[in-house]
């Protein structure tokens, strides 16, 4: 029998069932950088299709670079990695790349950052990167039956006329995403650089999401908030440093698209031990788990559940199934096809324990 609050009974689960149903449970992931996707392997491969000079001298030698002490440490490679996308087909195969992994850690559904301006910069043509970007995302749902949103993110060390900019050549393709985030170096960039332009997004229906609380202060989560209007914080782990902000954020039930395995490599956390998502969930946030850029940071979905369950063993079957749950809930699917993806996963997890 399922207890009253929960569609299946914990008890009825073995902790050594729990790791195969987390691989298999459908997922939504929010917070995915197509950029971050983009595996050693694939940067060499690109790097000698487009004749593009690479300042490391073998996939080792490049993925022995990733030793990063701080956020900025780690933007200065992913920038460097990105150098290498060109051509329409480019785009295609790093996204592609990225669904098929995806789907193989159970996502049936990804909202999918991209940064325009790291491309547009080095002459790549807003088209280019679309085009490339929209073409996969159509084989993911024909092939993979995996439905793919894409987020356009501004990069926030840029100004905002950069980022009017940008707006304004993504405009004719304003079909091809759903929304916009803020993304990049956060200290010293807080939300309200961009009040104008998100003001504007709003205007023209767009979802708005911002990188927020990862390495910046819980001030910059309000902001995003109050200026920006953000539906979904990035990161956010540093509102527990504001107990006021986390009771504001549960009881607005404003979802944080949390990445451990980020917060580990970029040293947000000295150990996943140390990791907050138990004490975020039992705030009674909507917290999620993400990837964010899973090709710098160590693993994919499925790998980032694995190692912070492992890590916390607070973390168990309805922490998985409340995880899951939140994933459908905190897309921008429409509310429908939400509650029917949260009904699968209640429904996985009767299954497997009802
Ligand atoms: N934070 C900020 N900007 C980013 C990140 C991140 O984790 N990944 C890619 N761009
Ligand atoms: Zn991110």
């Amino acid at each position: 029998m399922a207890s009253s609050s929960l569609p299946f009974d914990p008890a009825r689960i073995a902790p050594e069932a729990l790791p195969a149903l987390i691989e298999r449970c459908p997922k939504a992931e929010l917070h995915i950088h197509i950029e971050g996707s983009l595996e050693p392997e694939l940067i060499f491969e690109l790097a000698q299709r487009n004749r593009v000079a690479l300042p490391y001298a073998s996939v080792e030698a490049l993925r022995a670079a990733y030793a990063f002490t701080d956020l900025q440490s780690f933007l200065d490679i992913y920038y460097a990695g990105a150098s290498v996308l060109l051509t329409e087909e480019d785009f295609e195969d790093m996204a592609l790349a990225y669904f098929h992994r995806a789907a193989a850690d159970g996502v049936v559904h990804a909202e999918v950052f991209f940064d325009p301006q790291t491309h547009t910069a080095r002459g790549v043509p807003f088209a280019t990167v679309m085009n490339g970007l929209t073409r996969a995302a159509d084989i993911a749902l024909g092939e993979l039956g995996m439905s793919v949103s894409y987020i356009l993110c501004f990069l926030r060390h840029l100004s905002e006329e950069d980022a009017f900019a940008t707006l304004e050549e993504a405009l004719p393709y304003r079909r091809h995403f759903i929304g916009v985030g803020l993304d990049s170096s956060e200290r010293g960039h807080p939300p309200e650089k961009f009040a104008r332009v998100f003001a504007r997004c709003r205007e023209l229906g767009l979802h708005i999401v911002a990188h927020a609380g990862e390495e910046g202060p819980p001030a910059y989560i309000e902001a995003a908030l109050d200026v920006l209007k953000a539906e979904r914080i990035d990161h956010g782990v540093r509102c527990l440093e504001d107990p006021a902000l986390v009771a504001r954020l549960a009881r607005e039930r404003v979802p944080l698209t949390v990445c451990p395995l980020s917060n580990l490599k970029l040293c947000v956390v000295p150990t996943l031990a140390a990791h907050p998502m138990k004490r975020l969930l039992d705030a009674g946030l909507v917290a999620t788990v993400n990837s964010d850029d899973p090709a710098y940071f160590g693993g994919y979905l499925n790998r980032n559940f694995s190692e912070t369950f492992g890590a916390l063993p607070s973390l168990g079957v309805v922490e998985a199934w409340r995880l899951a749950r939140n994933s459908m809930e905190a897309s921008f699917l429409p509310v429908g096809t939400r509650r029917e993806l949260g009904q699968q996963v209640d429904a996985f997890f009767a299954a497997a324990g009802g």
